[in-house]
């Protein structure tokens, strides 16, 4: 047995208590970077349970990345650091702990499948042996055994011809394989949390539907809690339980899936809906939330969403962020108005559009009054010139 190998015990060890398996409370990261302190997670709050599906979505730099990141323990640091919050699993704060208790969580109990396969995989090992490694360092099994445990895992995630295709190389698979090469990785000790950071990014629609079939498959099967990421509802629509949707390193709404898609309490997700093509509103004009997302070493004061909220008021340029809270039973929401918006209620006043925040990007402030254009792009105008 060589010196690296750290034979660790089975699930078990670790309990959850009514099916908790993770808590994130109050989540905080900053990037500290030579461009200043990019606050990339402000206070992020969920839970996951035993056979649960959450869907992470937001826009790009929204913060997903990092939250997962966070949880696995794996933040790229420096430039970043934990400044803030609790992260518990099976109630015990991983942050608390010894690096060494740490690496006995991060694989055996909480696993991670990364949005590209070709770079996570090596390229100078076959598939069989890095599948195999799982068993050989974490389970002190022989070479034998293990590839014969690879090939079984392989052949759990439907790659044809598993047996004789152990011993190919990665660049000899295709993209859609090589995730499942990379799902097998992530499951082989039978991790009681799996996450699956954009799983799907880089494959065709049929693919990524096979491959999210197959990540429900392997959850239901195994009770794993599952936090899917994704900036693309779609994906995850069919899937996912409860979805929590991140703005600028903040999750601004959280629900169950199917009362989100029928009904957002929060002005940011309504847009996201609004921009894609639904068969439930047929007919009916997609239209894109005007704007970007600021740049998170200057995030405007307020709840972060005003440059671009077609509802935002004084109150939201003004008064700190809106907490998330319940608006109602089950759903969280952050923003001062989301009962008004629940409600469809006319009180709702639409103070900017997409077009004029839009405007205001490309002409400046004046084509568009009210809108602040350093606020809306997080950069200088000169920058946009
Ligand atoms: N290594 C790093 N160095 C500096 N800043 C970083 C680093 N990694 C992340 N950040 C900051 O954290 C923010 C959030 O990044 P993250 O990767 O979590 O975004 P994301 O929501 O996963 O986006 P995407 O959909 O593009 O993957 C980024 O916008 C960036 O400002
Ligand atoms: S708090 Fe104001 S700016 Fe933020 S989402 Fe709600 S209405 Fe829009
Ligand atoms: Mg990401």
């Amino acid at each position: 047995m060589s010196s690296d190998v750290e034979v660790l015990g089975t699930r078990g060890d670790w309990q959850p208590t009514d099916g908790l398996l993770l808590e994130v409370d109050n989540l905080q990261v900053e990037f500290r970077t030579r461009d200043g302190v990019a606050k990339a997670i402000n206070g992020v709050t969920f839970d996951l349970h035993e056979g649960e599906t959450l869907a992470i979505l937001g826009e790009s730099g929204s913060g997903k990345s990092v939250t997962a990141q966070a949880i696995m323990g794996i933040l790229d640091s420096p430039p970043g650091f934990i400044t803030g919050g609790e992260l518990r699993y099976c109630g015990k704060n991983m942050l608390a702990m010894p690096e060494e208790q740490r690496r006995r969580i991060r694989g055996p109990e909480i696993s991670m499948v990364f949005q590209d396969a070709l770079s996570a995989l090596n390229p100078v090992f076959t598939v069989g042996w890095q599948i195999g490694e799982m068993f050989r360092k974490h389970r002190g099994m022989n070479k034998t055994d293990a590839q014969a445990e690879a090939v079984k895992l392989m052949q759990r995630v439907q790659i044809p011809g598993a047996a004789q295709r152990v011993k190919a190389y990665p660049h000899q698979f295709s993209g859609g394989m090589r995730q499942r090469i990379m799902i097998a990785m992530a499951i082989a000790l039978d991790p009681a949390v799996l996450i699956a950071d954009e799983p799907t990014t880089a494959l065709d629609v049929t693919v990524q539907a096979q491959i999210m079939q197959l990540l429900q498959e392997l959850q239901e099967e195994r009770k794993m809690g599952l936090i899917l990421i994704t900036h693309d509802l779609g994906v995850v629509a069919d899937v996912a339980d409860r979805i929590a949707v991140m703005y600028a390193g903040r999750i601004v709404e959280q629900s169950e899936i199917y009362e989100l898609y029928r009904k957002p309490a929060h002005p940011y997700t309504k847009g996201l809906l609004d921009s894609i093509p639904r068969l439930d509103q047929k007919g009916q004009e997609l239209a894109a939330i005007g704007g970007l997302p600021p740049n998170l070493t200057r995030i405007p004061p307020g709840c972060a969403f005003n440059p671009r909220c077609r509802y935002a008021q004084d109150v939201c340029r003004e008064d700190p962020p809106p907490p998330l809270r319940e608006v109602l039973h089950g759903r969280l929401s952050a923003c001062h108005f989301s009962e008004l918006l629940l409600a469809d209620s006319p009180e709702l006043e639409v103070t900017q559009t997409a077009d004029a925040v839009e405007a205001a990007l490309e002409f400046g402030p004046d084509a568009a009054p009210g809108v602040d254009i350093d606020q809306t792009t997080g950069f200088e105008p000169e920058a946009h010139a």
